[in-house]
C-alpha cells in the first residue's frame, strides 16, 4: 500500500508540475482527489486490509490526499494570480493620456456677422423688429411705391405663392409694417431672410438681409450718412473709406449705394472688386413721401432714412469668402474656419 501510495504520490506531483493552464491541473487534481478519482479507490480497498493495518493505511492515504490538495490548491491560485495580473495589465487606463475634447458648436459665419451688425446697432439705440417671411405682395411691393406693372419689380426676381402672396424679396417689407402700427420717432433694424430667384457665386435664392430705418422731425441726409459711415467703420475698422453713389430705389428719394474701399485690395483694384477699387455694399435713401401716405405718416411733419444691406456680402468680404454658396453647403471643414 505505501509504494503504491508513494508511486501515485510521485505521478501526481509529476503531471501537476507538468500543467501549464489552470484547465491541466483542475483535471489532474480530479483525477487523484475526485469520487472517482485514484485515491477513492484506493480508499475503498481499505476494507481489505486486515483490521491492524487499516489504521495506519488510512492516515497514509489522507496525508497523500492533503499534500496533492495542497499542491494543486498552490498551483492553481498561481495561475489564478497570473491571469488577474494579465487581465489587470490590459485594462489598464493610462491616466497620463489627454482626454478626448469635445469641439465647442459655434455660430454659423451668417449669425456671427448679423450679431456683430445687431450689436453695433444696438449700440447706438436702435430697437429689433422682425416681420414675415411669407408677406403680402402689399407691404413687399405696394406700400413701398412699386406699383402693380411698375418696371421696378423686375428688380428683384419674386417667388410668388398666390396672386397677391410671395416669399419677401426684402426686409423693407419690414418697415412697412412697424410704421403702421408705431407713431415716430423710429429707430429701427429688421434682421431677417428674404428670397429671389438668383442663383451664382454671389447671389443665392435665400438669402439674409438687414433693414435700418429711422423716423423723426428733422432727419436729414448727414444722419443717414453719419450713422452709416459709423456703421461700416465698426464693422471693417476706422480706416475704410465709404462713399455715397445716387442710385434709385422707388421707396427713397434721394436713393445712394454705398460703397467701401475694396478691403481685398485696399483699393488698388483686384477681381473682387473688378478692379474699381470699390465695393457695393448696401442701398439707401431718404424715406419717400409716397412711403409715408401709405403707413399714414404726414410727409410735411417728419422726415426718415432708410437702408438695407446683404448680410452674406459682408461675411464673403470680413472673412474673405469668393463664393457665396459655400456658406449655405454646411461643409464642416469649411464652417470651422470661421
Ligand atoms: C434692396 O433689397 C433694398 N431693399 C435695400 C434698401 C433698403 C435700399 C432701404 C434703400 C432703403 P438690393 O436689391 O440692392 O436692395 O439688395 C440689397 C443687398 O442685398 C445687396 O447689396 C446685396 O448685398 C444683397 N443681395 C441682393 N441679392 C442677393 C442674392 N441673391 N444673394 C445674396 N445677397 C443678395
Amino acid at each position: 500500500m505505501n509504494e503504491r501510495l508513494d508511486n501515485l504520490l510521485n505521478r501526481a506531483l509529476g503531471e501537476l508540475a507538468s500543467s501549464s493552464t489552470k484547465e491541466d491541473a483542475l483535471k489532474v487534481k480530479a483525477a487523484y482527489l475526485g469520487r472517482k478519482g485514484d485515491l477513492a479507490i484506493l480508499l475503498k480497498e481499505l476494507g481489505s486490509l486486515p483490521p491492524d493495518q487499516r489504521k495506519a493505511a488510512g492516515e497514509a492515504i489522507n496525508r497523500v490526499k492533503d499534500r496533492i490538495e495542497e499542491e494543486a490548491g498552490a498551483l492553481i491560485s498561481r495561475f489564478d494570480d497570473a491571469e488577474k495580473a494579465e487581465r489587470l495589465s490590459r485594462e489598464r487606463v493610462d491616466i497620463t493620456l489627454p482626454g478626448r475634447s469635445q469641439r465647442p458648436g459655434k455660430a454659423h459665419p451668417v449669425t456671427q456677422v448679423m450679431d456683430e451688425i445687431e450689436a453695433i446697432f444696438t449700440g447706438l439705440g436702435f430697437d429689433i423688429a422682425e416681420g414675415p417671411e411669407v408677406e403680402l405682395d402689399y407691404y413687399n411691393f405696394e406700400a413701398l411705391n412699386f406699383p402693380k406693372d411698375h418696371p421696378a419689380r423686375d428688380m428683384q426676381d419674386t417667388f410668388f405663392i398666390g396672386p397677391d402672396v410671395l416669399l419677401r424679396t426684402h426686409t423693407s417689407a419690414v418697415q412697412i409694417r412697424v410704421m403702421e402700427s408705431q407713431a415716430p420717432p423710429l429707430k429701427v433694424i429688421a434682421p431677417g431672410t428674404v428670397y429671389r430667384r438668383d442663383s451664382d457665386i454671389t447671389h443665392s435664392p435665400m438669402f439674409h438681409q438687414v433693414e435700418g430705418f429711422m423716423v423723426d422731425k428733422g432727419v436729414r441726409f448727414t444722419d443717414l450718412k453719419g450713422i452709416l459711415t459709423l456703421f461700416l467703420h465698426a464693422l471693417f475698422g476706422e480706416k475704410t473709406p465709404v462713399r455715397f453713389r445716387p442710385s434709385f430705389f422707388p421707396f427713397t428719394e434721394p436713393s445712394a449705394e454705398v460703397d467701401i474701399g475694396c478691403v481685398i485690395c485696399a483699393g488698388k483694384g483686384c477681381r473682387v472688386c473688378k478692379g474699381s477699387g470699390w465695393l457695393e455694399i448696401l442701398g439707401a435713401g431718404m424715406i419717400h413721401p409716397e412711403v409715408f401716405k401709405a403707413v399714414k405718416y404726414d410727409p410735411e411733419a417728419c422726415t426718415g432714412f432708410a437702408f438695407g444691406l446683404g448680410v452674406e456680402r459682408i461675411a464673403m468680404l470680413k472673412f474673405g469668402i469668393d463664393d457665396l454658396r459655400l456658406l449655405f453647403e454646411n461643409d464642416i471643414r469649411f464652417l470651422r474656419q470661421f
